[in-house]
């Protein structure tokens, strides 16, 4: 029998689960507040509010598993990338679980756990899983890539953005409109009841699978800042349109390069992954690929689309049955490293 537990503290959210023998036992996710009235996660408190989470976190988990801490097999962190004084914290506790326990330690890169959430089994029948080779679009507010997934070890980033996430062309908009942080879910919500053809905002032209999401937050801005000069209560009047029409834009120019990828290799597994990937736009535009293109695709449940330690867990288990542990002396990772 093999139980990992799975810490997750990359940036906002401090979350620990529990798989035994692939199967989830407990996900625990405690989402900091304190960022609200910033308007974006500050670092130095999100690691601080880690640091006073962890344990209680953790200690539910193991409760809500029915597992001892003397049942766990090894601890699985995430290593990066993301904050780095976020990261210190789960990072800490997984050396100090492990050593006391004297138990191996997994290191899981933030990125590929995403990706792996889609293995997540809440029962041993859970046969849901995407087949291999597949892609997977990875949209979150720190990354927007399409990823080539050949197994659950080798996968390639086929296409990235070149600036800014699509979560963060949500947030950013979100913010110049005065709506409240996170923005994604607002304007997604707010979408629902606007007319997505209202503004015609602007899409990149970049070679290859590669994103680009800061043309189109130039253009909202200058767009607001034209009409506000005209009707000082433009967004307010124009709020709905505006998000449906944002919305719009963001999820054409992300399933554009996708089906092109697909279409270019061949592809017909489509999976996708991240915090974005809970946008109603975004999950109806892959309903309507798999009706057009034939496309088989995976939309992960909520819980494992945001940041969750499930996937850490998950991944931690894969990499615990090739013995691929880490050294107690593992630093985290801020940056983006090749996954
Ligand atoms: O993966 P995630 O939870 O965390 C990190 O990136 O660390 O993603 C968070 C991002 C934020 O930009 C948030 O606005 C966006 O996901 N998001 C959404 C929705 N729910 C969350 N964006 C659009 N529509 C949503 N429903």
């Amino acid at each position: 029998m093999t139980i990992i537990l799975g810490i997750e503290s990359s940036c906002d959210d401090t979350a620990a689960a529990v798989i035994q023998d692939g199967v989830l036992l407990s996900n625990i996710v405690s989402s900091q507040k304190v960022h609200e009235s910033y308007g974006g996660v500050v670092p130095e408190l999100a690691s601080r509010a880690h640091q006073q989470n962890i344990i209680p976190v953790v200690d539910q988990a193991l409760k809500k598993a029915g597992v001892k801490k003397e049942d766990i097999s090894a601890v699985a962190f995430t290593r990066g990338p993301g904050l780095m004084g976020s990261l210190l914290v789960g990072t800490s506790f997984a050396k100090g679980f492990s050593t006391a326990l004297g138990i191996p330690m997994v290191d899981v890169n933030h990125l590929h756990a995403h990706v792996l959430a889609h293995f997540i089994k809440e029962s041993k029948e859970d046969g849901s899983q995407p087949g291999f080779p597949f892609l997977c679009l990875l949209v979150s507010g720190g990354n927007s890539q399409i990823v080539l997934v050949r197994s659950y070890k080798d996968m390639e980033i086929i296409g990235q953005t070149i600036d800014d996430a699509a979560g963060e062309a949500f947030d950013k908009c979100a913010k110049v409109m005065g709506l409240g942080y996170p923005g994604g879910p607002i304007v997604d919500r707010l979408a629902k009841e606007g007319n997505p053809d209202s503004f015609k905002l602007n899409k990149p032209h970049i070679q290859g699978y590669d994103y680009s999401f800061s043309g189109l937050k130039t253009s909202f801005l200058y767009l607001l800042r034209d009409e506000l000069k005209k009707d000082p209560d433009f967004v307010e009047k124009n709020k709905a349109d505006l998000c449906a029409s944002l919305q719009k834009t963001i999820i054409e120019i992300l399933m554009d390069k996708l089906r092109k990828a697909a279409k270019d290799l061949g592809i017909k597994e489509v999976a996708v992954a991240g915090g974005v990937s809970a946008n109603s736009g975004l999950r109806t535009a892959f309903e309507d690929h798999a009706k057009r293109f034939g496309w088989k695709i995976y939309i992960p449940p909520f819980g494992y689309t945001t940041d969750n330690a499930a996937m850490v867990a998950m991944t931690g288990y894969f990499k615990y049955q090739d013995k691929e542990f880490c050294p107690v002396d593992a630093a985290p990772f801020s940056r983006v490293v090749l996954i």
